[in-house]
């Protein structure tokens, strides 16, 4: 019996020895393939090559490869075999080696090396591939019988819509007829657990593009994909593949957490196997970058995560638990897959987080679903209305497919329509608010224009000649505006950019025939509706007044040589840090720049200056900048970056900085980065869960701040009188020296204490017996007080002591008694410290050994200590 990870190595093994380069699993997130969420087979990484894009590093390759696949989320818990995540073991041949080797391979290496019995497998072939078929039944051996040719639903396989495809052969175990469904016609087909497919073979042929029609491919490849837990159950005799060695620990450790065991309740495993499938799922997604969200692979992460969080509830888990089985997700998983370990802390956080999240709404979720579908059986009706779903998610952070999950197990339906209507108007309503928000749009002014284009040429120059096609002030369209007037202008065409994309607007002016517009800002209202804010500083501006717009050159081109810094170092960040840096925003400004991006952990200084030297590396290489436009889908093919959840036109602007960075963009740039200048990270820090910000200066900006830097150098050097190398010496030094002198003056201080303590001792009186000392001293503060007389309390033996100091402008007493006086004699220091208090104006007390009072009137200070003695004498006598 092999291990999992024993099957990994043996399956890696074979193929080695057959020529095959092997290769680590890649990401679960596709690179540049827009047609792909996810990775879902172990040909995804190698489409280009499949398809003749890119030249493979061999021309055999072989893989465990990770992979994640929703389609069956629902089903995820409730059968033997069905997973998100899961590992796919598979062999490829780019044009080298097609279905004569590959099946005699997979043959061999099931049988031989793995040594299932012949009997037991059971093939499959594309109904119109002959010659698979031949190669089965001749070269193999297998029987006819045990050769059933299928349809292209079953034996036709393409990665998604469009791209590689081929027809396939797949593999199948017959697990024995106690595990089948006992139908008579059960067979390869059949859906029960008797056949199990382990390993399909795909003779990768075609390709299919967006209308459907296939092509064939240059040449003839292979592409097989076997299921790791799949043939982990069938070689460890499991009765599912939650029973191996990959998820059975992961089953244990929910199962201690709830307190329940595995096998005892049919409700209950499949809320362990959820758990236990989604805990991976949900570990290795965010090691590969994804965070929650409501979008992309960030809502699949969200919707796994929570129908995870929710089956831990119906255990009865009520605390958060999930972090803990990714914890043993990683522990189980770290080899091979080191990224979990290297991004334990990150991944931890990110669940913890999510999960408390939703943690805050799922009760309440869950029971107003409870009361809706109570309504909804009253009234006898099966459809959950689409507003109440939509309520749940968009209040509760129910995913509308754990909703429908929940209501299947009822027998009831959501109204999909209603769903995704409430969606749609939720989407208006954002849309009005942001509107609204912008203050270019207040109170739908510039609605009538909406479908007005301004023709922005602010790219190519920074001037032109526009003509004024509406004018705002006060609030409302005008005809004109005055001088000191606040106005929005509407041109046909401007230079202006307006802010987009983390850049700021532009500022400038507009200069008309009879008067002059400061442009302090620039916005879009909507996507082609340039508004200029800015107020008339001389004369009068007409609508149809011919004007000369000018950008503020010198705030631009700073603006710009900071956006080019910001390509540069997001990918200086990628390279340094590593791809799933990624852009999560930006704020590009004349005097600075700012940049958030997700990672997991602070940067070291290494890296941060790795980052650093990479960027003006760059700068002084002198690349050239360049913009062109181009097909949305051919610049994703060619790996150009695109910010995740940004939607994008069919054409595409694309900046590119020579070879080292290409992005979507329509900002403004600098023709070469030199012109930067010179680059610097200023600071780095967190500003939540794994997203980072780093804030930067370039020219001009960091110009001003090494002025600056110097002017305090300046400062400090004129202060300390050194030359700046010696600065940091001279303030170790005169710290020391600092330190030293305060260790000298306390020694003073406590020297002096002790004269003033034998000095006050000479002051202290008998009151029938009993010494006491009743006087007044100029302390600094209460703190002082308190030790002073703590001090003359060790010093008197035996006695009564109150203190009284002046204290800005009021009065503060303390009090000791010592130990056995207040049991000899039943003295107390709050209750006499009280009685002297009072006398000028104040309050206080304590414990009957030491007490504390303050006062308002210092000028009765004298007459309260002189009462002290009486009211000592007082408390003695009173006691007898
Ligand atoms: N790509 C094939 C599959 O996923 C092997 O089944």
């Amino acid at each position: 019996m092999f291990t999992g990870s024993e099957l990994r190595k043996k399956f890696l093994d074979f193929f080695d020895q057959q020529g095959h380069l092997i290769l680590p699993s890649a990401s679960l997130i596709p690179q540049d393939d827009p047609t792909l969420l996810l990775t879902v087979a172990g040909m995804v990484p190698f489409k280009p090559y499949f398809q003749g894009k890119a030249r493979p590093p061999h021309t055999r390759l072989a893989t465990v490869q990770k992979c994640l696949r929703t389609p069956d989320l629902d089903s995820v818990g409730k059968t033997t075999r069905h997973h998100t995540f899961f590992e796919m073991l598979g062999n490829f041949s780019f044009g080298d080696y097609f279905k004569k080797e590959a099946i005699a391979w997979a043959w061999e290496y099931l049988t031989n090396v793995l040594g299932l019995p012949r009997e037991d497998l059971w093939i499959t072939v594309y109904r119109e591939d002959k010659e698979a078929k031949q190669i089965w039944a001749k070269g193999m051996g297998v029987p006819g019988e045990r050769i059933v040719p299928m349809g292209e639903d079953d034996n036709f396989w393409a990665a998604g819509p469009t791209g590689p495809c081929g027809p396939c052969s797949e593999i199948l175990v017959d697990l024995g007829p106690a595990r089948g469904c006992g139908a008579p016609d059960c067979g390869v087909d059949c859906d029960c657990d008797r056949f199990l497919e382990i390993w399909n073979l795909v003779f990768m042929e075609f390709n299919r593009d967006e209308a459907g029609n296939l092509t064939k491919l240059p040449r003839q490849n292979i592409d097989t994909g076997m299921g790791l837990e799949r043939i982990a159950s069938v070689i460890q005799g499991a009765s599912s593949n939650f029973e191996t060695d990959l998820l059975f620990p992961l089953i244990k450790k929910a199962a201690a957490l709830s307190g329940l065991s595995y096998g005892e309740n049919q409700k209950h495993d499949v809320a362990l196997k959820v758990i236990a499938d989604h805990s991976r799922a949900v570990a290795f997604l965010v090691a590969d970058g994804v965070l929650p969200s409501n979008e992309g692979r960030g809502y699949i992460l969200r919707r796994i995560l929570r129908r995870a969080v929710r089956y831990g509830r119906l255990l009865g888990i009520e605390e958060p638990f999930l972090s803990k089985i990714t914890a043993s997700v990683i522990d189980l998983y770290e080899d091979p897959y080191r990224e979990l370990r290297e991004e334990e802390e990150y991944i931890q956080k990110v669940v913890a987080l999510e999960e408390a999240r939703f943690g805050e709404t799922l009760e309440q979720g869950l029971q107003v679903l409870q009361d809706d579908l109570e309504e909804l059986e009253r009234k006898g009706e099966r459809r959950l209305p689409g507003r109440v779903a939509f309520r749940l998610y968009d209040t509760f952070g129910f995913p509308l497919e754990l909703t429908q999950e929940i209501l299947a197990e009822r027998g009831l339906t959501v109204d999909l329509a209603g769903f995704e209507e409430a969606m749609q108007e939720q989407r208006e309503r954002a849309r009005a608010a942001r509107l609204e928000a912008a203050p270019t749009s207040r109170q739908g002014i510039w609605d009538t224009y909406r479908d007005f284009k301004t023709d922005f040429q602010g790219y190519g120059s920074l001037t032109a000649k526009a003509q004024i096609q509406a004018l705002v002030c006060d609030e409302a369209e005008q005809q004109e505006a005055r001088e000191g007037g606040q106005v929005q202008v509407l041109l046909d065409l401007t230079p202006f950019y307006p802010e987009g994309g983390g850049q700021v607007g532009d500022r400038g002016i507009l200069k008309g025939p009879d008067g002059e517009v400061v442009i302090q800002d620039t916005k879009k209202v909507e996507e082609n509706l340039i508004i200029h804010q800015g107020y008339v500083s001389r004369g009068l501006v007409r609508k149809g007044d011919v004007v000369l717009a000018q950008v503020n050159e010198k705030r631009r081109l700073a603006t710009a040589r900071n956006h080019t810094a910001t390509h540069l170092l997001h990918q200086a960040l990628r390279s340094v840090l590593g791809e799933h840096a990624q852009q999560t925003g930006s704020l590009v400004e004349p005097t600075r720049l700012r940049f958030d991006f997700s990672h997991f952990a602070p940067l070291s200084q290494d890296e941060l200056r790795a980052v650093e030297d990479l960027v003006n590396q760059k700068i002084i290489e002198n690349i050239a900048v360049r913009t062109c436009e181009t097909g949305r889908e051919e610049a994703l093919a060619e790996g150009v970056i695109a910010l995740f959840g940004e939607k994008y036109g069919d054409i595409v602007r694309v900046v590119g900085i020579g070879d080292f960075s290409k992005e979507f963009c329509g900002g403004t740039h600098v023709r070469r980065t030199s012109e930067l200048g010179f680059f610097k990270i200023l600071t780095e820090s967190g500003i939540g869960t794994g997203i980072r910000r780093i804030e930067a200066l370039t020219g001009e900006g960091l110009l001003a701040y090494w002025r600056e830097q110097d002017a305090l150098i300046g400062k400090a050097v004129a202060f300390l009188k050194a030359t700046p190398e010696a600065l940091p010496g001279r303030i170790e030094q005169l710290l020391r020296e600092v330190r030293e002198k305060e260790k000298e003056l306390e020694q003073l201080r406590q020297k002096m204490m002790r004269f003033e303590v034998d000095a006050l001792l000479n002051h202290v009186v008998d009151v029938d017996g009993i010494k006491v000392l009743a006087v007044k001293v100029q302390a600094p503060d209460m703190e002082s007080l308190r030790s002073l007389g703590d001090l003359l309390k060790h010093r008197i033996g035996s006695g009564v002591i109150i203190l009284g100091s002046p204290l800005n402008g009021k009065v503060g007493f303390v009090s000791f008694v010592t130990n056995d006086l207040v049991t000899r004699e039943g003295l107390h220091a709050g209750n006499i410290i009280r009685e002297v208090a009072r006398i000028v104006n104040g309050g206080g007390g304590g414990k009957p050994e030491m007490a504390q009072a303050g006062g308002k009137n210092p000028t009765r200070l004298d007459e309260a200590l002189r009462q002290g003695k009486e009211i000592i004498r007082h408390q003695l006598t009173g006691k007898c």
